[in-house]
């Protein structure tokens, strides 16, 4: 993602384990209670706009572990002009995929860092199913463990929303350029038009948020993403949120899910 915030570990973690801890630059380290659920690796699929970015922001500030988000990597790669932001900027902005290489790469190298020994969310990968069955390989060799070595596999959500009610969020859609808050000129405006409620930083509406751009994504989406969720769905680590609620009442489903899935021995 374009600006993961810095992590770092509690001083109160018992039972062996660490427990990572979100700082900005200014906030005060503060200690995770012991008893806190983590949920280790989480997946959030689901159609563009159904909120899978809202999610990870609050399981994000809830759980302490780091959002993974392919989008937003690439959009930073892309605002930053490297190369592999000039070789997917095209696709992106018609709404198809980029390859499964160039996703997969930047996720194990995400992956290498310190932040996500207790758990990560990914959001929006994997989404073909190369990319889940590299994801599968990669992790059999590294990955969260809990104390005692055993190890902690990867859990999927979906998220479910009416695709009448996505186009309405795609296009409503505003981001912050600085912090990256996510807006919706509809269901959750700023305070003040066009300006971060958070840092008071312009805010953006995304080049691949238009009609046409959502059309091919939804294209995408069924035929591309759809496989991974009967590949989750197979191996028992898989549950769907109804995503057309509250963005509160969304969290609570997914919380929900997670703990089911984990209390089931996922
Ligand atoms: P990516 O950035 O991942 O886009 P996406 O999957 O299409 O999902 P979005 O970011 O559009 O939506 P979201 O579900 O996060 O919704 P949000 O929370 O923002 O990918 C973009 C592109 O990058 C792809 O098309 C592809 O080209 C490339 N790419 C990325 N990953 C790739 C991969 N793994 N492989 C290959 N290519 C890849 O919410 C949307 C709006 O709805 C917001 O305005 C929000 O405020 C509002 N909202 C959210 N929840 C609610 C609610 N409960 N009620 C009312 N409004 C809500």
């Amino acid at each position: 993602m374009a600006s993961l915030p810095r992590v770092a570990e509690s001083a109160g973690a018992r039972a062996g384990r660490k427990v990572a801890t979100l700082t900005s630059d200014s906030a005060e380290h503060i200690p995770a209670p012991a008893d806190h659920f983590l949920p280790g690796p989480v997946l959030l699929l689901g159609a563009p706009g159904v909120g899978k970015g809202t999610q990870a922001q609050s399981l994000m500030a809830g759980y302490k572990i780091p959002q993974i988000s392919t989008g937003d990597i690439l959009r930073d790669n892309i605002a930053r002009g490297t190369d592999l932001g000039r070789a997917a900027k095209g696709l992106m902005d018609q709404g198809q995929l980029v390859p499964d290489g160039i996703v997969n790469d930047m996720v194990g190298a995400r992956l290498t860092q310190p932040d996500v020994d207790d758990g990560y969310i990914l959001d929006g990968y994997p989404r073909t199913l190369g990319q889940a069955e590299w994801l599968d390989a990669h992790l059999s060799s590294t990955a969260v463990k809990r104390s005692g070595g055993t190890v902690v596999p990867l859990v999927a959500v979906n998220i479910r929303v009416d695709e009448n009610e996505l186009l309405r969020r795609i296009t409503g859609r505003r981001i912050c350029s600085a912090c990256k808050h996510i807006y919706n000129i509809y269901s959750k405006p700023p305070k003040h038009e066009g300006i971060c409620d958070l840092d008071g930083s312009p805010l953006l509406h995304r080049s691949d948020d238009t009609e046409a751009a959502f059309t091919e994504r939804m294209k995408a989406y069924n035929t591309l993403t759809a496989p991974v969720i009967e590949h989750y769905s197979k191996q028992g680590r898989f549950r769907e949120v109804d995503g057309a609620q509250a963005v509160e009442q969304v969290t609570a489903a997914i919380e929900s899910a997670l703990k089911q899935l984990r209390q089931a021995g996922a």
